[in-house]
C-alpha cells in the first residue's frame, strides 16, 4: 500500500518505479502466485492483515531531526482501521523513542480494547543488491517488548534461516541509526586519511589496504572517495546527531564525521581549478550520477552536488551515467545529457568519474583520451590504477595517491 497513485499505477501495471537489479524478477513472480497485490487504499491492504509494515519515508528536518511526520500518519491511518490483534512493525529508519510514540498513537487513535504489539525491525538492505541482502541478510534484528510478538516474528522470518538478534524496542532503534553512523565513520577515517596522504606523498589505497587486512578493523566502507551519499548515510547520520543532542550528549565524532564529508565533495572542483586553472567556459565529462553503482537513486550523489558547483563556476558540463540518466533530467538544468562515455568526453577539458560503475571500469582508455581537448582524468572513486592511466598519457588525479610509485 503506497499513497502516491502515480507509484502504485506503474507497479499494477508490472513496472517498477525504481532501478534494482533482481527486482523486477521477484515482483513479477509473486503478482503471478497471486501473493503480492498494489493498492493505495489501507483498509484493502489491512484486510486479514497479522502484520503491519510501515516502511515510509523518515526525510531530514532542516536541522537534521529525522521528519516522524509520514510515521505518524501512518500509525493514526492504521489505529482507525485496526480490529484484531496485530503486529505493527517498523521498518522505517527511525531516531529511538519512536516505538513508543507509535505505541501511543495507536492507543490514542484506535478502539478500545483491540490488542496489539509494536516492533522495531530495522532494514539493513543496501540499494543495488536489496534483494540479496534482503533474502541472505547477515543478521535481522528484532525489537520487541512481548513474548507473543518476538514468537511472530520469528515465525515471519524462519524461512530466511538467519540468526535473529532479539532486544527491547529502543535498542533495536539504536542498532540501526548507530550501524549506519559506523559505516559513514569509516568512510570519512578513509578520506581523512586521503588528505593525509596527499600532503606526505603515500598512497592511500595502500594504507587503507594494510590496516584493512587486519579483521578487527575490516576492508569494507574503508575506501577514499567523494564520499557517502543517498538517502540514508546523510540523514541517518544527521539524525542521530539531533537525537543524542535531545538526550543530552554531544556526539563529537559523527560531527567531524559530516565535516569531512562535506569536504570530500569539494575535492573534485579544487583539483579542476589545480589542473584546468580557470573553470570558466571549460567543459567537463561527468562520468556516473548515481550515488553509488546499479542503482538510479540519486538522493544526496555527491555527483549532483559537484555538477551544481561546477555550473557556478561558470563550466560547461557533459553527463553520462549507465541508468540514472532519466532521474537526472529532474535534478539538473543546463547539462548536456549524452549516450555514450565518450560522447560525454568528446571535446571536453576533463572527464570527472563519479560513480565507480563497472561500465567505467571496462571503457576503452586510450579511445577517451583522442576525444578529449586535454587530456585530463580525475577519478574520484579511485577506481583505475593511477600508473596505468597515466601511461596513456593522462594526466591522472586520484584520491590520496600521489605516491611516486601511483602517478
Ligand atoms: N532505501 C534504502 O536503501 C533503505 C535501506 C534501509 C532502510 N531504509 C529506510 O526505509 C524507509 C523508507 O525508505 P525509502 O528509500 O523506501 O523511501 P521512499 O521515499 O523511496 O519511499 C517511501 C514511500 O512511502 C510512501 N508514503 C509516505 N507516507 C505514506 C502514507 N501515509 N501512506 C502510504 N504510503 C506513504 C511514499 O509515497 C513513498 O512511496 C526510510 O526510513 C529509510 O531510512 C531505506
Amino acid at each position: 500500500m503506497d499513497s502516491d497513485r502515480a507509484k502504485v499505477q506503474l507497479l499494477k501495471k508490472g513496472d517498477i518505479p525504481i532501478y534494482e537489479p533482481g527486482l523486477p524478477e521477484v515482483v513479477a513472480a509473486n503478482r503471478k502466485a497471486r501473493r503480492l497485490h498494489f493498492t493505495t487504499r489501507l483498509e484493502e491492504a489491512m484486510k486479514n492483515a497479522e502484520y503491519v509494515f510501515i516502511a515510509v519515508n523518515t526525510p531530514p528536518l532542516p536541522n537534521g531531526e529525522a521528519d516522524l511526520s509520514y510515521v505518524e500518519t501512518v500509525a493514526r491511518q492504521v489505529g482507525h482501521i485496526l480490529r484484531r490483534y496485530t503486529v505493527i512493525v517498523d521498518k522505517s529508519t527511525v531516531p529511538v523513542n519512536t516505538g513508543d510514540k507509535v505505541r501511543q498513537t495507536l492507543l490514542l487513535h484506535g478502539k478500545k480494547n483491540v490488542p496489539f504489539d509494536v516492533v522495531s525491525n530495522p532494514e539493513f538492505l543496501r540499494e543495488g543488491s536489496a534483494v540479496q541482502d534482503f533474502m541472505k541478510p547477515d543478521r535481522i534484528v528484532v525489537g520487541v517488548e512481548s513474548e507473543k510478538a518476538e514468537t511472530m516474528m520469528r515465525a515471519l522470518y524462519a524461512p530466511l534461516k538467519a540468526p535473529l538478534i532479539v532486544t527491547d524496542i529502543k535498542s533495536a532503534e539504536l542498532i540501526k541509526h548507530a550501524s549506519n553512523s559506523f559505516l559513514a565513520t569509516k568512510i570519512s577515517f578513509a578520506n581523512a586519511l586521503a588528505e593525509l596522504c596527499d600532503r606526505v606523498g603515500a598512497d592511500v589505497a595502500m594504507v587503507t589496504k594494510g590496516m584493512g587486512s587486519d579483521p578487527r578493523i575490516g576492508a569494507s566502507f574503508l575506501r577514499a572517495g567523494l564520499g557517502y551519499g543517498g538517502s540514508c548515510f546523510p540523514k541517518d547520520v544527521s539524525a542521530f546527531i539531533h537525537m543524542a543532542e535531545s538526550a543530552g550528549v554531544d556526539f563529537k565524532i559523527l560531527r567531524a564525521v559530516r565535516e569531512v564529508n562535506d569536504h570530500a565533495r569539494l575535492w573534485a572542483v579544487d583539483r579542476l581549478k589545480k589542473a584546468l586553472w580557470n573553470l570558466r567556459e571549460k567543459t567537463i565529462a561527468v562520468w556516473g550520477l548515481a550515488f553509488k553503482p546499479d542503482t538510479d537513486d540519486l538522493r544526496n550523489s555527491p555527483a549532483i552536488e559537484i555538477i551544481h558547483r561546477l555550473q557556478s563556476e561558470g563550466c560547461f558540463v557533459n553527463a553520462y551515467d549507465p541508468v540514472a540518466m532519466t532521474k537526472a533530467r529532474t535534478h539538473l538544468k543546463n547539462v548536456r545529457f549524452c549516450r555514450t562515455p565518450y560522447e560525454a568526453a568528446r571535446g571536453a577539458d576533463a572527464v570527472l568519474l563519479c560513480t565507480e560503475w563497472k561500465e567505467f571500469r571496462e571503457a576503452d582508455l586510450a579511445r577517451v583520451k583522442s576525444l578529449l581537448r586535454t587530456p585530463v582524468f580525475l577519478d574520484g572513486r579511485n577506481l583505475f590504477d593511477p600508473a596505468a592511466v597515466s601511461a596513456l598519457g593522462f594526466q591522472y588525479h586520484s584520491v590520496g595517491r600521489s605516491a611516486p610509485s601511483g602517478n
